[in-house]
């Protein structure tokens, strides 16, 4: 039971304010709607999957199903050439589908490969109902020549969802893939042209069952190398472990490589690599026993010279009902250490895996061709001795692993699966160069983040894409700083950043976005390459909104106060919409501080927008009446985010005709202002009351009405389903019963306010909303008609109210309150916990 006189309290349902950086939050949250992208799909064509980029010709070449697209750089809606169609014959889809193979989905000719050729031609390769063809793309003609398709096999899956990662270097196309019908034989080969075609050896110590290859990267390691080594090209996937015997069905992330030169050992591994080596990659969090195994895709960043070369890995951990996902860094140098340390041998008598620490046959096995090989009358691999070549064919697994930079992930992520990525280095304001990483997600979202090297910042999380499609490629134009990412149903491009929705000085600074600053001169958060630097401010490292201190750029208080009037004993929620994810709301009541249990904060996990906190009032009193505001606060600057007045009358409400026509009961809500956002689990919550409550009727045959009041702004976009409880559906028709909104006399339940807005035109409070705050994407004016029907679908603002049937007895609202609390809890059995720039 709550005391009279108190604000109502309900627990704080917070997230964890404590330092946690192994789920980061995204500072800004973009739904679909707000989102302003170049988009492309043709009706009929699916599979968006293979996205090759030639900067140099403005083109972003797209392999999708039975159809390859030449699209403008500038503008992917813009098909540059006539699409080619090259469609699997009927026969061969017939046979595909004896073989018990899904018409849909699996017999057609999925592209998966296309890449550059020579200056005159592409190369690319088709899964074709389950038999992979090849062939060449003539360039001027944008034509695919159909009539001498080259055999696919090895270089393209036969199964459009196998991974599958591969390379053209100096015509020779290097390729990871299954090379069968049932994928059950891995292999990485080279061929194409006049190269010496070679091949791992189908050993499961080389590639162990159903890897899943997930990318490839050619290094230009010959460049100026003092040892003459050779350029190598490396493999990642996953696979399963054959060292670890209690792990048998374990994954592991690994990395292969091979030499350029190799043209395989002249009796021993003939025409196989001599230069194979792999080497586990790491990617997990220790002291959490959080293991990573199970690589999702790799992203080459080059630097300027090849040992600047990184790599970044995203990976899923394995198995369990939780999906959790981190990002890992990789550095070529680390990786070529592990190379050149000892090997892991199989140790029949103990029948498992150990390091081998024997010696080690001369010249060394898996190594590439070098001046010291050449200086001892080793010209090529075809001389290399048969005791280095049989050494080398045993033990392809080094012992040593790949450890990501910091020895631990850049970013960890539960409740996401990561599917792609993309890196872009930007130069700060401060002449340094950041890591922006771009994420994408199995349903859809893109992560933005920026690397700051012992931690990541993400910036914003984006939704892509209006129905939930995993994210199935990325690729990144360094040129036009564009982004693409090609899905199931279309292709999409964004840029890197849109500055413009930051729309004071704290907010543009606190974004950290090294591709943004604030410009004193026009106001204006700006991309920081179109402009003049000296009036930009921005700090990535430590963001100071300090430098924002003229008045003029970030006024505190612009919003003005609504004043809300209600009747005793009504239950009134106050919404404060945040700028940030990462700010925290404060509430104060005529100038004091609300203790922290008395607002109500509800949580990503449970409402989509985790920016807005609600505060609520139970059962108001006139010790109620007064002066609220809200007060975000994020990395020591506050804001005022919100602010209202409440006025309690004693008196009975005023009687309206019983069931008044709704433009009498839209005059009287017209005076209400209506505030907030989007807030679904607002409904929730009140559903749960309503429950709840009717229990409590049933209980007993008298009841005393109550009321819970609360401003709402209904979702401008449809919320993607998945944040759509299933509940909704049925019962929230319910809440906009009329019968709600009056008291069995036929009384409204609420009372007008202090005559705002009386003709319904004039907006009400402005929708100025304040620097350092967005703009609610609707403007904060009361509606000035009730259309019960129209509420849901428009955009207007209103209040929800509810008859809340309670039993003569005061209810035991505490009671309640508990079981929200618990149940809240519940929804977030693993909160969403700000990051540490956000603990109080
Ligand atoms: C940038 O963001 C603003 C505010 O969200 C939006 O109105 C605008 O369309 C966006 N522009 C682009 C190019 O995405
Ligand atoms: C395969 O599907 C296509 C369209 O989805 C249909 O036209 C065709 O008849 C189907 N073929 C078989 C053999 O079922
Ligand atoms: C590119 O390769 C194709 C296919 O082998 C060949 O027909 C064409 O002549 C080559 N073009 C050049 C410029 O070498
Ligand atoms: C882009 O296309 C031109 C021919 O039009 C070719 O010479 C060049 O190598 C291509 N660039 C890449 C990165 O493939
Ligand atoms: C190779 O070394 C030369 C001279 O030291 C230098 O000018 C050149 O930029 C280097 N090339 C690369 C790719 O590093
Ligand atoms: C991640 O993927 C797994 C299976 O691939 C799926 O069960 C799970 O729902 C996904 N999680 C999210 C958050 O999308
Ligand atoms: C500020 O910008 C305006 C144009 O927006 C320009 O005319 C003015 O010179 C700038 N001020 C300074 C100090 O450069
Ligand atoms: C709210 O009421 C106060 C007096 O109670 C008044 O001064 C103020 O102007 C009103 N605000 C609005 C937006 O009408």
């Amino acid at each position: 039971m709550l005391g009279p006189g108190l604000l109502a309290a309900m627990a704080l349902l917070s997230m964890c304010t404590e330092a946690m950086d192994w789920n980061s939050v995204a500072r800004k949250t973009v739904y679909y709607g707000q989102l302003e992208a170049q988009r492309f799909s043709k009706p009929g064509i699916h599979n968006y999957k293979t996205l090759t980029l030639n900067e140099s010709e403005g083109v972003l070449y797209v392999g999708a199903q039975e159809a390859i697209f030449a699209l403008s750089l500038s503008s992917i809606s813009q098909e540059l050439k006539p699409t080619i169609i090259w469609e699997a014959p009927q026969d061969k889809k017939l046979e595909c589908i004896q073989k018990g193979k899904n018409n849909k989905t699996e017999c057609s000719n999925y592209i998966r490969f296309l890449q550059n050729y020579n200056s005159s031609h592409m190369y690319t390769c088709g899964t074709y109902a389950f038999q992979p063809k090849c062939s060449y793309i003539d360039l001027s003609s944008f034509t695919l020549d159909q009539f001498s398709l080259e055999d696919g096999k090895g270089k393209c899956p036969y199964d459009p969802t196998k991974g599958h990662s591969s390379l053209i270097v100096d015509g020779a196309l290097y390729s990871a893939t299954l090379n069968n019908f049932l994928g059950t034989e891995p292999v990485i080969l080279r061929n194409l042209g006049q190269h010496h075609g070679m091949k791992t050896e189908y050993l499961a110590s080389w590639l162990n069952a159903e890897p899943n290859f997930v990318g490839s990267a050619y290094v230009k390691e010959s460049i100026n190398s003092s040892i003459g080594d050779d350029d190598k090209i490396y493999f990642f996937f996953s696979e399963h472990a054959v060292e670890y015997d209690c792990y048998a069905e374990q994954a592991v992330a690994r990395v292969a490589r091979v030499c350029k030169g190799d043209v395989g050992g002249a009796r021993t591994l003939q025409k196989k690599w001599t230069s194979f080596l792999k080497a586990r990659l790491v990617c997990s969090v220790p002291d959490r026993q959080l293991h990573f195994n199970q690589l999702q895709a790799v992203y080459t960043l080059n630097g300027n010279t090849w040992r600047d070369t990184q790599f970044f890995g995203v990976f899923k951990a394995c198995c369990g009902e939780i999906s959790m996902s981190a990002v890992c860094q990789y550095t070529i140098e680390d990786i070529q250490k592990v190379f050149e340390g000892p090997y892991k041998e199989y140790r029949e008598q103990a029948q498992k895996w150990a390091r081998y620490s024997d010696q080690v046959p001369s010249p060394r096995p898996g190594s590439c061709i070098t001046n010291w090989h050449r200086d001892n009358g080793f010209h090529s691999s075809l001389e290399l001795p048969d005791n280095t070549l049989n050494f080398a064919k045993k033990h392809p697994l080094m012992d040593g692993y790949v450890l990501p930079r910091q020895h631990k992930p850049l970013l960890v992520k539960k409740d996401e699966n990561f599917t792609q990525l993309a890196v872009d280095q930007v130069q700060g304001l401060d002449k340094k160069l950041y890591d922006v990483l771009f994420i994408g997600t199995g349903n859809g979202w893109l992560y933005k983040a920026v690397n700051l090297g012992s931690r990541v910042h993400v910036i914003e999380k984006l939704q892509l894409f209006k129905h939930a499609n995993p994210i199935e490629s990325l690729t990144f134009s360094h040129k036009k700083k564009l982004l693409f990412a090609g899905s199931y149903a279309e292709v999409v491009q964004l840029s890197v950043a849109n500055c413009s929705k930051y729309l004071s000085c704290s907010d543009c600074i606190l974004a950290r976005d090294p591709y943004c600053a604030w410009n004193r001169n026009t106001s204006h958060c700006v991309q920081t390459e179109e402009h003049d630097r000296p009036f930009l401010l921005q700090d990535v490292m430590s963001p100071d909104t300090a430098h924002c201190n003229d008045p003029t750029q970030n006024t505190v208080s612009m919003t003005s106060t609504k004043n809300i009037t209600v009747e005793m004993g009504v239950t009134v929620l106050l919404p404060c919409q945040l700028a940030s994810n990462l700010a925290q709301a404060y509430w104060t009541f005529n100038g004091k501080t609300v203790s922290i249990e008395q607002q109500v904060i509800l949580t990503d996990s449970i409402l989509s927008d985790s920016t807005l906190k609600v505060l609520l009032i139970s059962e108001a009193n006139p010790g109620h009446a007064g002066s609220y505001r809200c007060l975000s606060k994020e990395q020591n600057t506050w804001l005022e985010a919100e602010s209202y007045y409440l006025s309690v009358l004693a008196r009975p409400p005023m009687t309206l005709e019983a069931l008044a026509p709704l433009e009498n009961l839209g005059l009287a809500w017209m005076v209400v202002v209506a505030l907030g956002a989007v807030c679904l689990v607002l409904l929730l919550l009140v559903l749960y009351l309503r429950q709840k409550l009717k229990q409590e009727l049933e209980k007993s045959s008298k009841n005393i009405e109550s009321t819970l009041v609360y401003p709402i702004e209904l979702p401008k976009e449809p919320k993607s389903p998945k944040f759509i409880p299933s509940t909704m559906s049925d019962s929230d028709e319910k809440l906009w019963d009329p019968a709600n909104y009056y008291y069995s006399d036929g009384s409204l339940k609420i009372v007008p306010g202090h005559a705002v807005c009386q003709n319904g035109n004039s907006p009400s409070p402005t929708s100025n909303g304040i620097p350092g705050q967005p703009l609610p994407t609707t403007a904060l004016h009361s509606p000035n008609r009730i259309n019960l029907g129209n509420i849901r679908g428009s955009n207007s603002n209103g209040y929800i109210r509810l008859n809340l049937g309670i039993t003569e007895e005061r209810p035991d609202y505490s009671d309640v309150t508990e079981e929200l609390r618990w149940k809240l809890k519940q929804r977030q059995a693993l909160p969403d916990a700000n990051p540490e720039e956000s603990s109080v």
